[in-house]
């Protein structure tokens, strides 16, 4: 039987359960893309790395997994999100979490030159504990970069009462860390625990991307770096939807800085169970800062190499208030509608009894929304346009996976699971306010 909910050009492990991508590297000429995997089946537990490979990002070969948790040790419970780097005699190194007894704390393993096999060290946990005198609320997900003749390694946490935090460790060796202080701290705004932090520079400024408990929103902080300490400028949302969590930032050997983000199921458990698959991830995106600080994100170029095969490419703007027929239930449609002061969209299941889902752009406001049935609020994120600048509008459809970019700028992702094999319309208007 066909699933009709199950995505076939983003990534998705063969089967069972995935969450966040982790250990991106591109090493060798090959992407190597690791992720949180429950090989039991579609629910979360017993968490190991899975692993896939690919020279162009966006067709992945599956590989065999490469942590499993090791009972008895630190990552007795699972082995959680964490980072790829390759220290100085070449030897490639995970920084994970190791998860044991309610404990979670930074582990380390090493690879083989093709990063297929891998092994812990026995000296896990590499940090056996929160720094004495800080009362911690998580303490997991390490991001590790170069700094000088040493190594950083930004891990997320939160300070009791006070806020989420990202803190800052030193190394000379990656097995040996000296906790040096917090990199940054938030206020109670931003939640109270940081999962998956990333800190890398982009353009002129620094960037801190944490994912946060718990609101299960991604924050992305723009500002400057130094002595160790992150001063952010501009904060901005990732992504407005709520199926898209946990992304992993990095550069690859062209330079450019990549994410991908899980994209978590909106549906039961029960259900998840019954498919026997659960999670995706995002489309590669690129990450590039626009001259006013803003950041910016556009599909990878590499998506369209997917047009010859899997993703047809509808890029034809119809006229307003016409319905046109969507290629399949995997397709890009790529629209530029004239700059209005609200500009709705409809996506409809031909003659099924699927709701429709609405989106909406209000240039008053600089909001994009999406409105899925039985949300109380529509699902949204800021986009700046300035006056006369066309709205350009990119849906990549993908069975139960919608994402759709805004300008090369405001992303929303979410999960729509349609019970009919229908085709899509879709069709777009204006009003002059908000309906
Ligand atoms: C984020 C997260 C991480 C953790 C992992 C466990 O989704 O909760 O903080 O390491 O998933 O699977």
């Amino acid at each position: 039987m066909v699933d009709l909910q199950r995505p076939r050009y983003h990534f998705i492990p063969p089967a069972n359960w995935m969450n966040d991508p982790n250990g991106l590297i591109h090493w060798q000429g090959i992407y190597h893309l690791f992720y949180q995997y429950n090989p039991d089946g579609a629910w979360w537990g017993n968490i190991h790395w899975g692993h896939a490979t690919s020279t162009d990002l966006v067709r992945w070969h599956h590989q065999p997994i490469v942590l499993t948790p090791q009972p008895g040790t630190a990552d007795a419970d699972g082995c959680w999100s964490g980072c790829t780097v390759i220290d100085d005699a070449g030897t490639p190194t995970i920084l994970y979490t190791g998860s044991a007894w309610g404990t979670e704390r930074p582990c380390l393993a090493t690879g083989s030159a093709d990063l297929l096999t891998w092994q812990p060290s026995a000296k896990n946990p590499v940090i056996p504990a929160p720094p004495p005198g800080l009362d911690v609320m998580g303490f997991r997900d390490p991001y590790v970069w170069r700094a000088g003749d040493e190594w950083r390694l930004a891990l997320g946490s939160g300070l009791r009462d006070v806020g989420g935090a990202v803190l800052l460790y030193r190394s000379r060796d990656l097995h040996t860390w000296e906790y040096l202080h917090p990199l940054y701290v938030g206020g109670a705004v931003d939640g109270t625990m940081w999962e998956c932090p990333n800190f890398f520079p982009l353009g002129d400024k620094y960037v801190l991307c944490v994912s946060i408990i718990p609101r299960r929103e991604v924050v992305a902080f723009v500002g400057t770096y130094a002595d160790g300490r992150f001063i952010p400028e501009r904060r901005q949302v990732l992504d407005g939807g709520q199926t898209f969590y946990a992304p992993q930032i990095f550069r690859d050997a062209t330079d450019r800085t990549l994410l991908f983000g899980w994209l978590a199921e909106e549906r039961s458990e029960a259900r998840q169970r019954a498919a026997g698959w659960s999670g995706a991830l995002s489309l590669p995106r690129v990450l590039t800062l626009a001259p006013d600080g803003t950041l910016r994100q556009s599909p990878a170029p590499e998506v369209a190499l997917l047009h010859d095969t899997a993703l047809p490419l509808l890029a034809v703007t119809p006229p307003p208030n016409t319905p046109i027929t969507l290629p399949g239930r995997q397709c890009e449609v790529a629209l530029r509608l004239p700059p209005q002061a609200v500009t709705h969209l409809t996506l409809t299941h031909l003659g099924a009894t699927d709701a429709p889902l609405r989106l909406t752009y209000d240039r008053a406001q600089s909001l994009l929304a999406l409105h899925l049935t039985g949300d109380a609020t529509p699902r949204s994120v800021p986009l700046v346009l300035n006056e006369g600048t066309p709205l350009h509008l990119r849906f990549f459809i993908d069975a139960s996976v919608i994402e759709v970019c805004a300008n090369d700028q405001a992303w929303i992702s979410a999960r729509s699971y349609a019970e009919s094999e229908a085709l899509l319309t879709l069709q777009w208007g204006t009003t002059v306010s908000a309906t």
